[in-house]
């Protein structure tokens, strides 16, 4: 059966990771997977969540197959952390949450779940977004397409030119829109952006699909959610794919919802129905592990307040290193202004150089980035941002 089969190329990121792990540098830096470190190069655990761990194994009792939606207590307190109690309350039952296996899984279920509901089957993407976005999207049965979002020249978000761009698309359409700390570029919106851009989106009947999978590490865990909980507020169908990954740290524990709001109760309820086929058709049911740990945390007030006390500390951790890049970079020259780095949000950021000069990162000095310029911010530490610049500004030709 297998004689003829080929093998894929490897996956952009995930490939390039693999690669960096045999370099055999001596002063290599990984700027490439959105995986959170601290200064010592370490992807702690956050305490918070060992202790609901430890609390959730001493007490559980069975290992019977979970109900398809996911923990109980999970599915109760994460659409309250995306969307606030209020909102939460007044959605009522316009509002299912499924635990899902990662953002990824909720990707792919809200996928599904517009493909067979809607007669164009396609989606809007931002030109850029993050790579995985389109395989997902496309295998889950969505044709893909772009709209404009960020400006090269600006360095920043082109609002007049995406506004232009989603205003010629047809009625009906899904469009997806990162939650906040877009990925690749860290450019958001601002708020009265996000209100103009749900006006828009209300007026031409456009279905927003948002993917939030950084919620607590741009502005603020509330801040942060501003446009979900606008669309969530303002508009009669939304649906939310989230990550718990990096807002709790538990990656490999796989860890996500999809959350629905409909017209009303009778159409969140079939919708709801799909995503369950859906997970049926592929998984079954979600793993509980780290689901179930995150429950027990939201659930226990003093558990929240310690998480949310060090998510807090990550973020004021990344917003002090892109300061230190981009003083670091203009310091040691003065043809490029280098602030621009402080206007992203959350783990990512665009340096601006070209393809050529990050392979040449790559290949003479043992430094990993993405082919388009990306960088994971929390992979640059006390230790090697003094190598980073350096070596920036050596390739980019400053110094
Ligand atoms: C924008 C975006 N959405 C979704 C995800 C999926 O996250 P998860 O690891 O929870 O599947 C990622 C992960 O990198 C991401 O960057």
């Amino acid at each position: 059966m297998f004689e003829n089969i080929n093998s894929l190329p490897a996956d952009p990121i995930l490939g390039l990771n693999s690669v960096f792990n045999q370099d055999r540098h001596p002063d290599k830096i990984n700027l490439t997977v959105g995986v959170y470190q601290d200064s010592n190069g370490a992807t702690p655990i956050f305490s918070a969540v060992k202790k609901a761990e430890r609390s959730l194994l001493s007490e559980q009792e069975s290992k019977a197959y979970l109900h398809q939606s996911g923990s109980a207590k999970f599915v109760k307190h994460i659409p309250s952390l995306l969307l606030g109690d209020d909102l939460v309350q007044q959605l009522d039952a316009r509002l299912e949450t499924v635990m899902t296996p990662g953002g990824s899984g909720a990707l792919h279920l809200g996928a599904k779940l517009v493909s067979m509901s809607s007669r164009s089957a396609r989606i809007w993407v931002s030109d850029p977004t993050w790579g995985n976005h389109y395989p997902l999207l496309q295998s889950s049965g969505l044709h893909v397409e772009t709209y404009s979002y960020y400006d090269a020249e600006l360095k920043g978000v082109n609002f007049a030119r995406m506004m232009e761009s989603l205003s010629q698309i047809p009625e009906g359409d899904a469009v997806l829109l990162h939650g906040c700390c877009h990925n690749p570029t860290g450019a958001d919106l601002t708020k009265p952006q996000c209100d103009e851009l749900i006006e828009l989106m209300s007026k031409r009947n456009l279905l927003p699909f948002i993917d939030i999978a950084y919620q607590g590490f741009g502005k603020g865990l509330e801040e942060d959610a501003y446009l979900t909980r606008l669309a969530a507020r303002t508009l009669p169908e939304v649906i939310i794919a989230s990550s718990c990954s990096k807002s709790f740290g538990v990656y490999r524990e796989r860890v996500g919802a999809i959350s629905i709001i409909t017209e009303n109760e009778k159409q969140t309820a079939a919708a709801q129905t799909h995503v369950f086929s859906a997970a049926r058709c592929s998984y079954s049911m979600p793993p509980y592990h780290g689901g179930g740990t995150i429950g027990r945390l939201l659930d226990d007030e003093n558990l929240k307040l310690e998480w949310q006390t060090e998510l807090e500390k990550i973020r004021c951790e990344m917003i002090e290193t892109r300061s230190e890049l981009s003083k670091g970079l203009n310091a040691a020259q003065n043809k490029v202004d280098f602030s621009f780095l402080n206007n992203s949000s959350g783990m990512f950021c665009y340096l601006g150089i070209s393809r050529e000069q990050v392979l040449k990162l790559r290949s003479e000095y043992g430094i990993y980035l993405l082919e388009n310029g990306r960088i994971n911010v929390a992979g640059i530490s006390k230790k090697n941002l003094p190598v980073m610049i350096d070596r920036m500004s050596r390739v980019i030709g400053l110094t």
